[in-house]
Parts: C-alpha cells; structure tokens; sequence
C-alpha cells in the first residue's frame, strides 16, 4: 500500500466506522492487523513475532517492574510518523475490537502507557516517539511541540530559538513525554511563577476516538478543558501535539543545594520551610528532597546570586545558604545541572535513554497544614532510619499555582495547597520489593492524619493504582467503566472536578473506548444508556 494513499483511505474508514459496531465482543487481532497493513507502511507496526518487537517496547519502559515474562504486552506496536496512522489505528482499532494504548515518554508510574493489568486484554501500542518536532515562534513566544517530544528536547529547542530569553514551565526530568506530562499537570521548579504546564496550553491537535483530528474549537470547551489535567492519558482521544505559551527568564539563573542532617536540626528547618509560603517572591522555588538522616534543599532562583543571598539571609537564614553555595548560570542549564547533577550539560537534555536497573513504586499526597516539627522529628526516627525506606519529594506551591481557580483546569490542587509530597521507595534487579512497598504504604497510613483529607488528594502524574482502579459494567469488553466506582480514585485526584471530566467523557468518546485501569468513566445518565445499548444491541449478543 503506497503512503500517498493512506490518508484517502483513512477519510474513507472515518466514514464506514459510522455504520459498524461500536466494539465488537470479540477482537479480531488479524482483522486488525490486516487493517493496519492497509493503512500504513509495514514497517511501522511491530508484531510480537518481529525480530524488533521487544527493542521497541523496552525503548521507553522506565520502570523494569512492569518488563518481566509476565508483564501483560500488546498484540502489536505502531510507531506513527504522521497523523494520519494515528487516526488509521484509531480506527481499525474501533472496527475489529481492539484497544489502543498511547505511549508518549512511558515514564507512567504504573506502565499503563503499554501494558494491561488484566491477563485478557487484546490492544495495541501507538507509540508517539517519531513524532516529536518542536517549532517555536519567537514572535509571539508560543510553541508547538508534539506529544512525542521529551520535555528536555522542549527546553532545548526553547533555549535555543530564543537565544536563553525564553523557558517553558514543567517538570525536572528530562525524559519525561510531553504527551503524558502535559494531560496530568506538569509541575516544576518555575510553578510559584508561571503555574503548571497546563496553565501555558493555549490550543492542542487530538485524533478522537472516531479517528478525526481537532483541535481547541472543534472539540469544544468541555473537552479542551479536560485535556488540560485531565489524565487525557487513555481517557479522551490521542494528543498529537500542543500549543504551549512560552514564558521569560533571565539570561542568569541561580540555584543552591544544600542538606542539613537530622543531627543538624533537620526536623525543625523543614517545619520553618512549610510556612515560607508568601515570604519568598515567586522567582524562587526551593524544593527539598529527604532520605535516610537528612533534607535536602535545592533551588532555583530567577536571578542572580547577589540579589539571592539577601533573600535567603531575610527570609531562612535557619539554611545558612552563603556565596560558597551558590551557582550561576542560564536556565536551560539549570536543569541538568539540578537534576543530572553538577557536570551535566544542556546537550544532555537531548539524552532519551536512562538506566532500566532501578524498580521503584511511588505514591503522593497535598498538605495544606503544616507538619508539626514533633512528627519531622519522628519521620526520621521511626521510617527513615529504617534500612528499607526510601525518599520523600516536597515541591512547594503557592505563587502563580495557586491563584488559578480549582474548577479553571481539572488539576485542583491550587489555593491553601502548601506542598506535593511525593514518596517513592526503590530496589535492584537482585531481588527485593516486598519490604520496600510495605514501607510506603505503611508510611502513608501513618502520614493520614498530617496531610489533605476528603479526599485526600493526590497527583495523576504520580499515578498509583493502589489507589482504585476502574470497574467495567456490563457486558464485559463492552460495558463501559463505571462512574460511581471511578469516584474512589477519581475524586482524590480531581476533587469535585471529577463529575464534570466524566461528563466531557460522555460528550467525545460515550463508548469508552479509550480506557485503562483509571482512565474517566463516561458520566451517561440513564436513558442515553439505554438507548445506545439498544441501538448496538446486535453486537453484544455475540
Ligand atoms: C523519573 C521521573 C521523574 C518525574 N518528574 C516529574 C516532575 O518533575 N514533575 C511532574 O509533574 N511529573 C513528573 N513525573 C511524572 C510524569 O509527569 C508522568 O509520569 C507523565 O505522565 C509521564 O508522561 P510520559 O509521556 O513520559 O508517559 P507515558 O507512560 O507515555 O504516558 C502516561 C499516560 O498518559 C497517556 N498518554 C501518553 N501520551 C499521550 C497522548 N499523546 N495522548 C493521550 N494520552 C497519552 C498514556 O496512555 C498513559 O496513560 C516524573 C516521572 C518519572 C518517571
Ligand atoms: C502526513 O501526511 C500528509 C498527507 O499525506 C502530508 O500532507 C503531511 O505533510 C504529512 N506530515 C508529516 C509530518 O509527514
Ligand atoms: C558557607 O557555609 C558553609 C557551611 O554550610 C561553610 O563551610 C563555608 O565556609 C561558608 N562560606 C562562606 C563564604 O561563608
Ligand atoms: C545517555 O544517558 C544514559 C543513561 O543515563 C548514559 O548511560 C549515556 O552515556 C548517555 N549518553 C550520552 C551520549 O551522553
């Protein structure tokens, strides 16, 4: 089949799939394959017989949890490298049952990006990674970058263009996938003044689950509001790419890293730091990272040195952060420097490989009172001195995060939120786990009564299926995903945001095609039900 040709017969399929069942009962993994091959060249769809079927699917798997022999994989995986196999998957998948999943980066927590919690899932892998252009127009500092772009290939062609005047705020870690990133949220070190990664989306191209593509105006407001935090990520269609706004930074940007350990008063430092809040002018963020006998402060300030250390002294002088401490240098370099540690370089943000030895599980929590110091004090007595345990993440929040209203994007951690805590505990290939999952989730009962409550919050991009998982009515692959029982894990991550997420799932995909383990339910009320059932009524007696 020529390429030329793929897009026409993409149209014509948009067209049939009108008329045919919505899922049929039975996937037809050969239908579909043989739909594939009609509609895209060969060589970008990988079965589990291909000599590179198991390269690709490694490729971007960061957790070797979820890469053992029993790990539940895809009948297939497709590598688009234009839209137009995106929707063709999309559709051939509607048309012979089977499921897609949408990998991005693949750093999900829980590897829901490319693989099945249940044994009997048929589906498939769209795999964005060829498509990861970034084109920034430095007239009106706004971006489009593709879904398959890493945010560290986002921060280098940004850096670039704009001759280091322009930044865009999101997460630390440079392999992260902006396709996934961006649908959760997307925190980083420029929150307190310039707000989540989805607080900078302005317009987005999405292949629904009727493979056409839209964007901002034809999806319409309800929808563009969910993809924006709304764990997109298996719920509402494919993101294919995003229009981001870019925001500005100063050619010279400081940061500090400093650790205090327990025997130096730890404890009493991070309860002080849980109040700065206010005091600290947004151009500051000071993230602490604490483990084994020790907290560890790491910041990044948009300015210089000089105009830091005065801060500091005013504001925390409990730190002690002096010129020794401080470091110079562009923002685009900050963030290796930070997170890869002091000899990384900017070209290292182009690095898409990491290590696949190190097995972690993470979990979070919102806190909206501040920590006692007794309670610091007994963290690192009674659950860090313990050989298994593992770290805590505290990014604080406030600023430009906060003033967005809860109900303005379905991300509802914003005003009276003090900071993310983010727990994470990890092993080695040689073994182990057992002892480290049970200090995270006995941890976390034990942090219950010092964090948010009803719900307690937490964050989709630190995604934990221990918190819930979706429950399929019906009639088995084509029911759809419960809303009641969504509800459990839903609301943690969305608040009261979670009803009007599953009415926008209704509205553009009521048959729940795009589903994983917690992906939206569609919020249909009865009668609709009814009749949609009655209307397929044909394909579920199969
Ligand atoms: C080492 C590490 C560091 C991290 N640091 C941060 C941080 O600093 N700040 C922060 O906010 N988060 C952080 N995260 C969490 C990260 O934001 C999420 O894991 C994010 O979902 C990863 O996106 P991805 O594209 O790499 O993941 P994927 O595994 O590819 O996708 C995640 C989910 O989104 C769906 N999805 C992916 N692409 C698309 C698309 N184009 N359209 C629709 N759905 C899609 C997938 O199906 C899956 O459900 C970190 C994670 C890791 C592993
Ligand atoms: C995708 O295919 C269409 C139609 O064949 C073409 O116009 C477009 O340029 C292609 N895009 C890319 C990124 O190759
Ligand atoms: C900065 O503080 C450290 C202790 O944290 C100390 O060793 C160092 O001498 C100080 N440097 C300056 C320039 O005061
Ligand atoms: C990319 O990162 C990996 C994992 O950290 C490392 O082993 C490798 O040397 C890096 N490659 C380059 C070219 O820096």
């Amino acid at each position: 089949m020529a390429l030329s040709r793929s897009s026409k017969l993409a149209l014509s399929f948009i067209f049939f799939s009108c008329f045919s069942p919505v899922i049929p009962s039975l996937a037809s993994s050969d239908d579909f394959l043989q739909c594939l091959s009609e509609t895209m060249p060969n060589n970008l769809v990988f079965t589990q017989s291909s000599p590179s079927f198991t390269s690709i699917l490694v490729s971007s798997i960061r957790n070797p949890k979820f890469f053992t022999p029993t790990t539940v994989r895809p009948l297939c995986i497709v590598t688009p490298t234009n839209a137009s196999h995106v929707q063709a998957a999309v559709i051939c998948g509607r048309r012979h049952g089977v499921r897609l999943r949408v990998r991005s980066g693949g750093h999900d927590y829980e590897g829901l990006s490319y693989r099945s919690e249940r044994a009997e899932e048929v589906f498939a892998v769209v795999d964005l990674a060829s498509l990861r252009s970034v084109s920034i127009d430095a007239a009106t500092d706004t971006a489009w970058v593709d879904s398959g772009a890493t945010i560290g290939e986002l921060y280098y062609a940004i850096a670039k263009a704009s001759g280091d005047r322009l930044a865009f705020p999101a997460g630390l870690c440079p392999t992260i996938g902006v396709g996934g990133h961006l649908s959760g949220g997307g925190m980083g070190m420029l929150l307190r003044k310039y707000g989540l990664a989805i607080d900078n989306v302005i317009d987005a191209k999405m292949v629904d689950a009727e493979g056409r593509i839209l964007d901002k105006s034809s999806m319409g407001s309800d929808v563009f509001w969910a993809i924006r935090g709304g764990g997109v990520g298996g719920s509402f269609g494919i993101v294919l790419s995003w229009q981001v706004k870019l925001v500005p930074v100063p050619p010279t940007v400081a940061t500090f890293s400093v650790r205090k350990s327990a025997a130096e008063g730890a404890a009493g430092i991070l309860a002080k730091w849980q109040e700065l809040g206010d005091l600290l002018p947004e151009e500051l963020f000071i993230r602490v990272l604490v483990q084994k006998q020790g907290a560890n402060f790491q910041s990044l300030y948009l300015g210089t040195c000089a105009e830091l250390l005065p801060v500091m002294r005013a504001a925390f002088p409990e730190l002690g952060v002096n010129a020794t401490h401080c470091k110079e240098m562009t923002w685009v370099q900050s963030v290796p420097y930070i997170y890869l540690g002091a000899t990384a370089t900017a070209e290292d943000l182009l690095n898409r490989t990491t290590s696949l030895d190190t097995f972690s599980k993470a979990t979070s929590d919102y806190v909206r009172q501040p920590i006692p110091e007794a309670v610091w004090a007994e963290i690192f007595t009674a659950w860090l001195a313990k050989p298994e345990s593992g770290l805590m993440i505290l990014d604080p929040f406030g600023g430009a995060t906060g003033r967005v209203p809860e109900c303005s994007t379905p991300f509802p951690h914003r005003g009276g939120v003090l900071y993310n805590i983010q727990y994470m505990n990890f092993w080695g290939k040689d073994g182990g786990g057992t002892a480290q999952v049970k200090w995270i989730k006995e941890f976390y009962a034990f942090m219950e009564p010092y964090v948010s409550k009803d719900p307690r919050e937490a964050y989709v991009n630190y995604r934990d299926l221990d918190l819930g998982q979706n429950v399929v009515l019906g009639d088995g692959d084509d029911g759809v995903t419960s809303y009641e029982d969504g509800k459990v894990w839903g609301e943690k991550y969305y608040k009261g945001n979670f009803e009007r997420l599953a009415m926008a799932k209704a509205e553009i995909d009521p048959d729940d095609y795009f589903r994983n383990e917690q992906s939206i339910p569609p919020l249909i009320c009865e009668k609709k039900q009814t009749l949609r059932k009655a209307a397929h009524g044909h394909a579920q007696t199969v």
